[in-house]
């Protein structure tokens, strides 16, 4: 399989790019580069490629990551040098979207103007290794291909997903694997299965004796010929309906009328180009007490091959309290209502998004989507923004107005992608009375490459052929003073 045509695969189903996308070859136009010979003033690969790699690109770019090829050597950089050059001189890599005219993101990968003609002069002369002495010393990268180094692992049991047919949203409690009240300081998701895991998300939550350990659950979704759902409550997954139920290991499915007995949230997240949360760099973690469960929320995508997803949730855990602690804006993904088992997040802030009222004509190319709007009830520090729209997402915009009127773009993505769900780290702080307001755009029209049929209505929904538009972000408050209120509020 080419690079074109997986990538090409990849996008028309939408998906996460994995573990395949590592048998890669590079493609045959890089033999051509030619081969000069290195003058004193010629770049070569480990004096002036390697650094910019190693801090732009091997976090993708190296065996067990979602590049197709590792940049950690010359051997295996070199074959890809011809693509390598168009890939940056195009700015398709690294990926990143962000208007650079707003905001301020610590995580910004993108390459400054003299990196990109550094690159580009290497493959120009030929990509001439150079002298190995010259190289810096190679990243630490930690091992086992986590991206954190996980000081407890917890292993999901394997979810056989068929090979067709539409899966919906399920939630699932395991017991966390926290005897003692602890501040988890990173997290990381793993999924097995990356072609086929869309999102897998979890919260923490106080375990209750009706919650069933071991149980998929999820809700009945009425849907047409086209897999488009019925009806459109503007909530992922539906509040209530017919709860369907599957023990772990078993293909019996129970169905009651009602509303489901967990409901996992998207404090923590797995999506395609979204690798793990730290909280060290911010001084701050999550308190997680003794006996807490984990509600995980899973929505695979099959893909036309039957696999067995094993995917795995690995924590780094503090010593002593961190300084700060971390909150992420409630609210199930996608959902409209602030969720209501989360009193901490209402304490902290208020959401309304119409989401019930999405519905995008066929062939608008410039749709606007319900805007969310945020409202601040305390002083809090936003540090990062993530945006999570599907394949109709055309732009987003997160404009912060303060208690005194004034207004500020904080984040501005003129060309959303869906198969990049990044996030952007920041650090602002937000006072009390200010509110976000965040407008997604939509293209469904015939110029959206990724556009599945221009000529059906696209509504809210959970599947990628539906459409979101979650404004999620995260935040990080002074522990000691909010820690009775805020921990004591959620559990
Ligand atoms: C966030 C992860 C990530 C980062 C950072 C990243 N890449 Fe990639 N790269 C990928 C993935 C995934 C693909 C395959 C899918 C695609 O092409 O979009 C890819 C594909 C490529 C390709 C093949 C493109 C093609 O047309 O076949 C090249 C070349 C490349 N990357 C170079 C780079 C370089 C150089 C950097 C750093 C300057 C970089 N990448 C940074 C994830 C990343």
């Amino acid at each position: 399989m080419t690079t074109k045509s997986l990538v090409a695969g990849l996008t028309a189903v939408g998906l996460a790019l994995g573990a395949t996308a590592w048998a890669a070859k590079p493609p045959r136009t890089s033999a051509k580069v030619d081969e000069t010979a290195v003058s004193d003033s010629t770049p070569t690969f480990y004096k002036d490629v390697l650094p910019i790699v190693q801090e732009h690109c091997q976090t993708c770019h190296r065996p067990g990551q979602i590049g197709p090829f590792s940049l950690l050597d010359y051997q295996s950089a070199r074959p890809w040098a011809r693509a390598i050059k168009n890939a940056v001189a195009a700015r398709k890599m690294p990926p990143w979207f962000a208007n650079p005219e707003y905001g301020h993101f610590d995580n910004d990968r993108s390459l400054n103007q003299a990196e990109i003609d550094t690159i580009v002069a290497w493959v120009n002369s030929g990509a001439p290794a150079g002298d190995p002495a010259n190289a810096p010393p190679s990243v630490q990268w930690p091992e086992g291909g986590w991206n954190i180094q996980p000081d407890v692992t917890v292993e999901l049991p394997p979810y056989p997903v068929p090979a067709t047919g539409i899966k919906e949203w399920e939630q699932l409690a395991v017991p966390a694997p926290f005897k003692e009240d602890t501040w988890v300081t990173s997290v990381e998701i793993r999924p097995g299965a990356t072609a086929v895991v869309h999102h897998l998300c979890f919260d923490f939550a106080k375990h209750k004796p009706t919650t069933p350990y071991n149980v998929y659950e999820w809700v009945e979704v009425p849907r047409d010929d086209d897999g488009v759902a019925k009806t459109h409550v503007g909530s992922t997954p539906p509040r209530e309906g017919i709860v369907v139920s599957r023990p772990v290991g078993s293909t019996v499915e129970t169905r009651r009328e009602g509303r489901p007995s967990v409901r996992g949230g998207n404090q923590f997240c797995y999506l395609p180009g979204l690798p793990f949360e730290d909280y060290r760099p911010l001084h701050a973690g999550v308190f997680v007490p003794a006996g807490s469960d984990i509600v995980v929320s899973v929505h695979y995508t099959t893909n036309g091959a039957a696999v067995v997803d094993s995917s795995r949730i690995g924590f780094t855990v503090a010593k002593v309290p961190p300084p700060k602690m971390f909150v992420s804006q409630g609210g199930g993904e996608g959902d409209a209502a602030v969720n209501t088992d989360s009193a901490l997040n209402n304490s902290i802030l208020s959401r309304q998004q119409a989401n019930e009222k999405l519905a995008i004509p066929p062939y608008d190319g410039n749709y606007s989507g319900p805007p969310a709007d945020i409202t601040f009830k305390r002083d809090i520090e936003l540090v990062w923004l993530r945006p999570h729209a599907h394949v109709r997402g055309k732009s987003v915009r997160y404009s912060l107005i303060y208690p005194d009127g004034r207004e500020e773009i904080v984040l501005d993505v003129p060309h959303y992608d869906f198969n990049w769900q990044l996030t952007y780290r920041t650090s602002l702080k937000i006072p009390k009375g200010s509110r976000m307001h965040v407008q997604f755009m939509y293209d469904n029209s015939a110029s959206n490459k990724y556009n599945p049929d221009q000529s059906k209505w696209v509504f809210y929904g959970g599947q990628s052929w539906e459409e979101m538009g979650t404004p999620n972000m995260g935040f990080v408050t002074d522990r000691k003073a909010n820690e009775q209120e805020l921990t004591g509020e959620r559990f």
